[in-house]
């Protein structure tokens, strides 16, 4: 692709160095010749062989594709440039390079380094998709059933919160969805740990004000930022209206719009006080004197969207007070904390099942490669 001219986003595309980059463009557009480039570049620029490149795709005919695409251009080059044997020599190295699919790079890992992992002998087999889903639910089937034979106290909470009479499944599924959720993160454990702790509100904190708390002070800069945003659109009509003498009664109606949300943006710092103020605002209904002047039908088109906009949010956001808000949080934090143990227990035991089984799936592969080269 010599003859190629690259677009400025492309040429930093392939130049880019020294930190991670992220390439987003259309379909089409040329983010696999941008990768292609990429590699030719600092085989050629940088003198750095092509099989101490790791270069991972998703699916095994991008892999091939790039191995093609690379081999191509590599030609070209020679073309260009026939005497030079350092281009030569990339042919030959690129039979041993990386360039593969995500999976089977993290399973050449633990095939050359299984003797790192206490969990997988190395004659392990890859199970099928079909395979690892019913030993899930035999694995939950299990466990479940014991934690009803023992009366877990804990359990038969987690049973009467999120399912109905006489069926768990919900349960059941619950678990499966955050158990196969988390495995998309490289520590799965930790993860859900930092998620549920967020819950956890600081005991100093427990008669404070909501606005202390992670969650109140996130809500209450949500709200401001909608607040700010319609008071400059309410701003914006109030305005325009003010040029017009016969549409004073439309002018003060917006105006006190603006002042009770104004009042409300200035207490958004305080849980209660927004509480207050949101729970007491009203929008009074529209002047309906009649006027031909277009300006009108306008600003009422404005301000009953800013006013549905804003009626909803005060609706979803202060159902509670303070101690209210304060306490949901708190009971929230002990249920997640009791599906946290339900989940990690339910890892145990289906850990341990494939191990018994000699077999690993697809997130093993991937995680134990990364414990692998967290070692090394
Ligand atoms: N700057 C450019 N000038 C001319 N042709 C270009 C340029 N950039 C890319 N191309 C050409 O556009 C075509 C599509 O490029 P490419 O296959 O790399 O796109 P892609 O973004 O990887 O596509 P997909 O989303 O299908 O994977 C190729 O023939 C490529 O050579
Ligand atoms: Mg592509």
């Amino acid at each position: 692709m010599s003859n190629v001219e690259w677009t400025k986003e492309q040429q930093d595309a392939i130049y880019e160095k020294g930190s991670n980059i992220l390439v987003a463009a259309a379909a089409g557009s040329g983010k696999t010749a941008v990768l292609v480039e990429r590699i030719i570049h600092k085989i050629i620029d940088e003198k750095i062989d092509i099989d101490k490149l790791l270069v991972v795709t998703f699916t095994n005919s991008a892999a091939s594709e790039m191995r093609e695409r690379v081999l191509d251009a590599i030609y070209k080059k020679i073309d260009e440039n026939p005497e030079n044997e350092n281009l030569q020599r990339q042919i030959t190295l690129l039979n041993k390079s990386s360039i593969c699919t995500i999976d089977s790079f993290c399973l050449e890992i633990i095939r050359n380094n299984f003797y790192e992992l206490e969990d997988i002998s190395p004659n392990f087999r890859i199970a099928e998709q079909a395979e690892i889903e019913l030993l899930k639910q035999e694995v939950l089937e299990d466990i479940f059933e014991n934690k009803y034979e023992i009366e877990d106290e804990d359990f038969i909470k987690l049973i009467k919160t999120y399912t109905s009479y006489k069926d768990d499944t919900p349960l059941k599924e619950l678990v499966l969805k955050i158990y196969s959720y988390i495995q998309s993160n490289p520590f799965p454990r930790q993860w859900l740990e930092d998620k549920i702790e967020m819950f956890n509100i600081n005991e100093n904190l427990l008669e404070e004000d909501f606005s202390k708390t992670f969650w109140g002070d996130i809500l209450l800069k949500q709200v401001k930022e909608e607040v700010i945003d319609s008071i400059l659109n309410l701003e914006k009509i109030e305005k325009r209206l003010s040029l017009e003498p016969e549409l004073e009664s439309s002018y003060q109606t917006i105006r006190k719009d603006i002042e009770q949300l104004e009042n409300l943006k200035n207490n958004l710092n305080n849980w209660d006080k927004s509480y207050e103020i949101a729970n007491n605002i009203k929008f009074v209904s529209w002047p309906n004197k009649k006027s031909t002047l277009e300006i009108k039908e306008q600003a009422k088109n404005v301000r009953d969207e800013i006013k549905k906009k804003m009626q909803k949010t005060f609706s979803k956001t202060f159902i509670y007070n303070s101690k209210e808000a304060i306490k949901d949080i708190k009971d929230m934090y002990n249920i997640l904390s009791k599906l946290q143990k339900l989940i990690l227990e339910f890892d145990n035991e289906f850990s341990r099942r494939k191990r018994e089984k000699n077999i690993v799936d697809f997130s093993d592969i991937e995680h134990f490669a990364l414990q692998i080269l967290n070692r090394l």
